[in-house]
């Protein structure tokens, strides 16, 4: 790269986010890395260069958005910024029926609201280059296929793909480019935090309501990275490439299980996809 070029990344200290941001300081981006705790943005700032800053973002809180913008701009100056990767997120998952509305509801502020007033108080950062510009999402096979007892965590995957469909086509103007990342599974503590959140939500859900799905939440204590998960750095490398292509793709799979899942939702009638979902979780 001939010119320095900025990204900022929501969710930077850890899994992704984290692989993310040492990738692209390693290709020589400046790197705007969020985090929430001190403690890692301290243990990312030492293994990253003097080009890699951490800030202060939580995508439910409007006030450390506006803050990372202004850090952002005053950084940046006319340049503006080149990119914004979307990559904070949770997941919430058990059957709906029963799951607490307001649990849901934190999903979607995280995973969808988050992302979206992120971007657009970084949009007029973008504009402002003149030249581009990307907003690359991470979003997952989850956001094209939904599986059982993960529906808020899908919901929210397939919501982040109708508004960068949406966004791709609105911004096309200042030659703003969007593009959706979908892993499939990846070894980051994502599994663990999810395990620990079904727990914590479980232990709020009436025993009644428990035993009509005795079998779902029997299982929480099983849920961990499976065995054919990649590492994280391969979703690093295909965010560099959308970050950096010429005319990147609104679309990339990582891994082959999120390409089988993709033609799955693509291909297969609903009913027979249900009965390949059912015969995975005997
Ligand atoms: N791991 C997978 O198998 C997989 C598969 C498909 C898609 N994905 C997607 O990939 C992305 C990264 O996931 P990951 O596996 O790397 O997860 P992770 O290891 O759990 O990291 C998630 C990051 O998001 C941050 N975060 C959570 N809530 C936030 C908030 N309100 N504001 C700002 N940051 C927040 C976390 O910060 P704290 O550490 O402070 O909580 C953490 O840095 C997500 O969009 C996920 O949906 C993951």
């Amino acid at each position: 790269m001939d010119d320095i070029r900025t990204v900022v990344i929501s969710g930077a200290t850890k899994g992704i986010g984290a692989a993310c941001a040492l990738h692209l300081d390693r290709l020589g981006f400046r790197v705007f890395a969020g985090y929430r705790s001190e403690a890692d943005a301290e243990r990312l700032r030492a293994r990253a260069s003097s080009g890699l800053t951490p800030v202060k973002l939580d995508v439910t809180d409007g006030a450390t958005i506006a803050q990372t913008a202004e850090i952002v701009s005053a950084a940046t100056g006319e340049a503006g910024l080149w990119g914004v990767v979307n990559n904070a997120a949770i997941v919430v998952a058990g059957p709906l029926e029963v799951l607490p509305i307001e649990e849901i509801r934190h999903q979607f502020e995280v995973n969808v609201m988050g992302a979206l007033r992120l971007t657009q108080v970084l949009i007029p950062l973008l504009r402002q280059g003149g030249g581009g510009g990307r907003i690359v999402n991470i979003s997952s096979v989850n956001g094209r296929l939904c599986t059982p007892y993960s529906g808020p965590y899908s919901a929210s995957k397939f919501a982040l793909e109708a508004l960068s469909d949406a966004l791709r086509f609105e911004l096309r103007r200042w030659a703003i480019e969007v593009s959706i990342v979908e892993p499939g599974a990846i070894r980051t503590p994502l599994w663990d935090a999810s395990r620990k959140r079904a727990l914590r939500i479980a232990r709020s859900i009436a025993p009644e309501s428990k035993q009509l799905y005795r079998r779902v939440f029997d299982r929480l204590n099983d849920v961990k990275s499976p065995a054919r998960a990649l590492a994280p750095e391969r979703v690093a490398h295909v965010v560099a490439q959308a970050l950096i292509a010429r005319r990147p793709r609104t679309r990339y799979q990582v891994g082959w299980d999120a390409r089988v899942g993709v033609l799955i939702a693509r291909l297969l009638p609903g009913r027979l996809i249900d009965l390949l979902l059912a015969a995975r979780r005997r």
